[in-house]
C-alpha cells in the first residue's frame, strides 16, 4: 500500500524543501522512491535523514505542485530537519540503505521518532479528489487532453459535494495550473 505524504528535507543552503511523495512500508523500513532528478533525493543522499509528514491539509499537496512552498514549519525532534507545523503526525527517518537506479532509486529509511499532533477525523472525498488532481497536474505533459478533461470532470463531483475551504482553495490552484497548461499548448500549436 502506498500512502501519500509530504516529505521535508534540508537543502544545502539550509532551507527546508517540501515535496509530496508516496511512501510504502517494507518490513522495518519506510520506502521512499523519488524519480530523478529530485531535490528531495539529493538532500536525503547528502544528509541521510528526512521527515515524513502526514497531513489532511491538501493545500500543501496542491501548493507544492503549483509553486507555493511557504508552509508553516517547526523543528524536528531527533534530527536537524523540520516538520510541517500542522501535520496530524510525523515520522523522522534515517536513510539507512540506498538501492540506486538511473530513474527511481529506492531509499530504505529507518524511523527514529514518531509523534501525533492532532486526531484523524475521517475520510473526505474532496481531499482524495484533490490528491488525484495533483497527480494529474504532475503528469499533464504525458496525458492526452481528453483524458485530463474527463478525469477533472469526474473528480469535480466530489469537490462540489464535499469540499471545505481548504479543498476548494487547493482545487482552484490546480485548475489554474490546468488552464495555464492548456493555453500554453494552444499557443504553441498556433505558432
Ligand atoms: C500525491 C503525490 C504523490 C507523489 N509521489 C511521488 C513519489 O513517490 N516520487 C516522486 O518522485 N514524486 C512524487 N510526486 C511528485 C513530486 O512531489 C514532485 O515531482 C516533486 O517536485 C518532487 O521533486 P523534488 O524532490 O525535486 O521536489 C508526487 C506528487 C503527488 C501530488
Amino acid at each position: 500500500m502506498i500512502r501519500e505524504t509530504v516529505v521535508t528535507t534540508r537543502a544545502e543552503d539550509g532551507h527546508i524543501h517540501i515535496a509530496p511523495m508516496g511512501i510504502r512500508e517494507e518490513g522495518e523500513y519506510l520506502l521512499l522512491a523519488p524519480f530523478r532528478p529530485s531535490q528531495s533525493l539529493d538532500n536525503m543522499l547528502r544528509d541521510r535523514y528526512a521527515v515524513i509528514n502526514y497531513t489532511d491539509d491538501v493545500r500543501v499537496f496542491a501548493g507544492c505542485l503549483t509553486g507555493r512552498w511557504q508552509w508553516p514549519l517547526c523543528p524536528a525532534n531527533r534530527i536537524e530537519g523540520a516538520r510541517l507545523k500542522n501535520a496530524l503526525a510525523h515520522t523522522e527517518v534515517l536513510v539507512e540503505r540506498v538501492e540506486d537506479d538511473e530513474l527511481r532509486p529506492r531509499l530504505l529509511c529507518r524511523p527514529v521518532h514518531e509523534a501525533q499532533h492532532a486526531p484523524f477525523r475521517g475520510f473526505n472525498r474532496a481531499q482524495a479528489a484533490v490528491l488525484e488532481a495533483a497527480v494529474l497536474v504532475s503528469r499533464l505533459h504525458m496525458l492526452p487532453w481528453q483524458k485530463i478533461q474527463s478525469e477533472i470532470e469526474y473528480l469535480n463531483i466530489a469537490i462540489e459535494k464535499t469540499a471545505g475551504p481548504h479543498e476548494q482553495q487547493a482545487w482552484k490552484w490546480l485548475m489554474e495550473a490546468v488552464t495555464q497548461y492548456r493555453e500554453k499548448q494552444r499557443n504553441e500549436a498556433s505558432v
